[in-house]
């Protein structure tokens, strides 16, 4: 997506050969109109797969799967990462680990808002190592609903979960794809629209 990898190169800031700061639009700042455009591209790829719901994880994920959720006229529900007050009932669980943070979460949904008739768009800012996306994969089918795709928004190429997620089968659309975050410059792949 030309508009996307337009504001990486111009706003995002390379903190190391693996980490990429986009903090004035997507992780701290949002851009709504880039994410109106991001939600318009996730629908032109998914629009044919008869989704019924979004899922993705607080709190990065929340905006572009609102918008996505907004053009594809589907609800949007996100998976907790810390134990909420009131949702307490019936909770769908999986543990993440995170190779950034060296630390081991439990992510929580209802299945109050998921059953096997749910054919499922999950949705997430940022893919590196794979391990938000399993554990909302896990979640998904232990609801017995469909995941249908995997819709992110910037994938991390040169990590494992990209690869991973698609050697199992899982149709992966990233809206941009980094090749490499080497020497301070970001290399961009073609991406793949299945
Ligand atoms: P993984 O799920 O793909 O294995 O990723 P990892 O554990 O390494 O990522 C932990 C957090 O860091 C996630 O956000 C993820 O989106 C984010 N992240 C991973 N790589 C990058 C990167 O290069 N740049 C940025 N900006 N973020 C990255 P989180 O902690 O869950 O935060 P949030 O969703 O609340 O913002
Ligand atoms: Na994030
Ligand atoms: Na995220």
């Amino acid at each position: 997506m030309k508009l996307l990898e337009e504001k990486i190169r111009t706003e995002g800031i390379v903190l190391s050969n693996n980490v990429l700061k986009v903090d004035s639009f997507l992780n701290h700042q949002i851009d709504p109109f880039l994410m109106m455009e991001i939600g318009k591209e996730f629908k032109r790829r998914f629009q044919a797969n008869g989704i019924t719901k979004i899922v993705t994880i607080e709190s990065s994920g929340i905006a572009p799967s609102v918008m996505a959720g907004l053009e594809l006229e589907v609800p949007v529900l996100f998976a907790r990462k810390r134990k909420s007050l009131t949702l307490t009932n019936n909770l769908l669980t999986a543990s993440v680990y995170s190779f950034t943070k060296h630390e081991e979460n439990t992510i929580a949904i209802s299945s109050q808002f998921l059953d096997s008739s749910d054919k499922v768009l999950i949705i997430d800012d940022f893919l590196a190592n794979g391990q938000a996306a399993k554990g909302l994969i896990e979640i998904v089918e232990k609801s017995g609903a469909e995941v249908v795709g995997i819709g992110i928004v910037i994938e991390k190429s040169f990590q494992e979960g990209a690869r991973q997620l698609r050697e199992e089968g899982y149709r992966v659309e990233s809206l941009a794809r980094i090749s490499s975050l080497n020497d301070g410059e970001v290399g961009f792949l073609p991406t793949i629209n299945q």
